[in-house]
């Protein structure tokens, strides 16, 4: 048979997936399983390289709680009904079944006790017993549909019935991360929300911050109308840890993040009982008692004066505090797709059916997991997201 620019089609089947990841390969298996002859063709030169890396090397493979909530998309009921179908019970219950563990952390995460490299073994054995094939170093050169799906790579010409896109996202480009899936989309005129660095450090360019850098603290931070508690670490760059990651999602440039240094703690009304308990005690070694000593020494001489307590008038007490607790700051911008754990946005999601993830303008094309605009929090929830959506358009392509 003649394909693509005339050149030969050799190898006919009927699920072609593009990225063997966390979504790929799960779909992969769950497709071979249903009898469908399928193939998963992969660009580097082994599978599943971000779960590798992903908690750490631990994989913080899903969450024991999961909902739509933990997800951020243009339409945010897009996710519910995979999420429901394939639950993290589910992965867990895999998991078991190829005698892997766990630890659960805060939060309510799940990492695998035997490391990440574990879960992709797992899911290459699955993939082996369900007769998957999987072609490693191969670049997808053209790709279209003529009735089938029609590929030319640099392992061969490839035809299929169903064709799923789970090249992942752009984030850490040195791993080879590309938009691939939302130029498959474009070309088959589909829509896209702009892929944004997500789960992605500040930066502040020059500032006090950059004397600070080593300084963490459990911090409450807000921003666009989200919000959340962890620990907040200062970098020679700017601003890291959880609670930042989770917060950057939410943010757009130009955008100010609020930062609750002592959440749970009213601070003016703190500071004045410290007031009349201890007049002569200095604000510094007030805010030390709280707040790591480095941060309170700053921040004395950069919002206001170390004097003794009583010196400060009530009035001054409530600005210090309406600072404390809500500082704003305004980030120069993020460390961008460089170190980014995910991407925002991907395939709109409107133009998808959330039962098999189909295109529901192109019959037979599917796209799963990262490429599409499903960005979960930090917590296993992206992982989860992957392997939910990869199981869906398993049971259907
Ligand atoms: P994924 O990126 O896993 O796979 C895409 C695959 O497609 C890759 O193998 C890629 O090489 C291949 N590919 C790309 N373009 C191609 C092309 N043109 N042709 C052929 N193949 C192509 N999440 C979480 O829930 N818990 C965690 O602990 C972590 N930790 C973490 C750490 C770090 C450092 C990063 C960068 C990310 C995480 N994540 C995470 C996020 C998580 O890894 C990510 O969301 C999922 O791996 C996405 O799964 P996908 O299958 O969609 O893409």
């Amino acid at each position: 048979m003649r394909g693509l620019s005339g050149k030969q089609v050799e190898h006919h089947f009927d699920v072609i997936i593009i990225g063997a990841g966390a979504a790929g390969l799960m779909c992969a298996m769950e497709a071979g399983r249903r009898g469908r002859r399928v193939l998963v063709l992969e660009k580097a030169d082994r599978a599943g390289c971000k779960i590798r890396i992903s908690g750490g090397g631990k994989s913080n493979f899903t969450n024991l709680d999961i909902s739509a909530d933990n997800y951020l998309s243009r339409n945010p009921h897009f996710c519910k009904s995979a999420l429901a179908r394939y639950t993290q019970w589910d992965f867990m219950d895999l998991m078991s079944r190829h005698g892997l563990t766990w630890e659960e952390r805060a939060h309510g995460q799940l990492f695998c006790a035997q490391g990440a490299v574990a879960i992709v073994d797992m899911l290459l054995q699955e993939c082996a017993g369900a007769g998957v094939s999987l072609r490693y170093d191969c670049e997808i050169a053209r790709l279209e549909k003529r009735g089938r799906f029609e590929l030319q790579t640099t392992r061969g010409g490839f035809s299929c019935a169903s064709l799923v896109i789970a090249t992942g996202g752009p984030s850490i480009p040195r791993m080879g991360a590309t938009d691939f899936g939302v130029r498959v989309a474009k070309q088959f005129g589909l829509k896209s929300i702009p892929f944004k660095p997500a789960l992605v450090p500040f930066t502040f360019p020059g500032g006090f911050l950059k004397d600070l850098a080593g300084i963490s603290l459990e911090a409450e931070v807000r921003c666009n109308g989200a919000g959340f508690r962890e620990q907040l670490l200062i970098t020679h760059r700017g601003l890291s840890g959880p609670v930042i990651l989770q917060i950057s999602s939410c943010w757009n440039k130009g955008d100010a993040i609020v930062i609750d240094l002592l959440p749970g703690t009213n601070a003016a009304d703190w500071l004045k009982a410290e007031q009349g308990s201890r007049p002569g005690a200095r604000l510094k070694t007030v805010l030390a008692d709280k707040l790591p000593r480095r941060l309170a020494q700053a921040l004395c001489e950069h919002l206001c004066a170390n004097l003794p307590l009583q010196q400060f008038p009530q009035k001054k007490l409530d600005e210090i505090g309406v600072t404390l607790n809500g500082w704003r700051l305004f980030p120069g911008g993020t460390e961008g797709m460089r170190t980014a754990e995910v991407a925002s946005g991907g395939v709109d999601t409107n133009e998808l059916s959330s039962r098999t993830m189909e295109a529901k303008s192109v019959p037979g094309l599917c796209f799963i997991g990262e490429t599409v605009d499903v960005t979960g929090q930090l917590g296993g929830y992206n992982l989860q997201w992957a392997w939910a959506s990869g199981w869906c358009a398993g049971q259907f392509a």
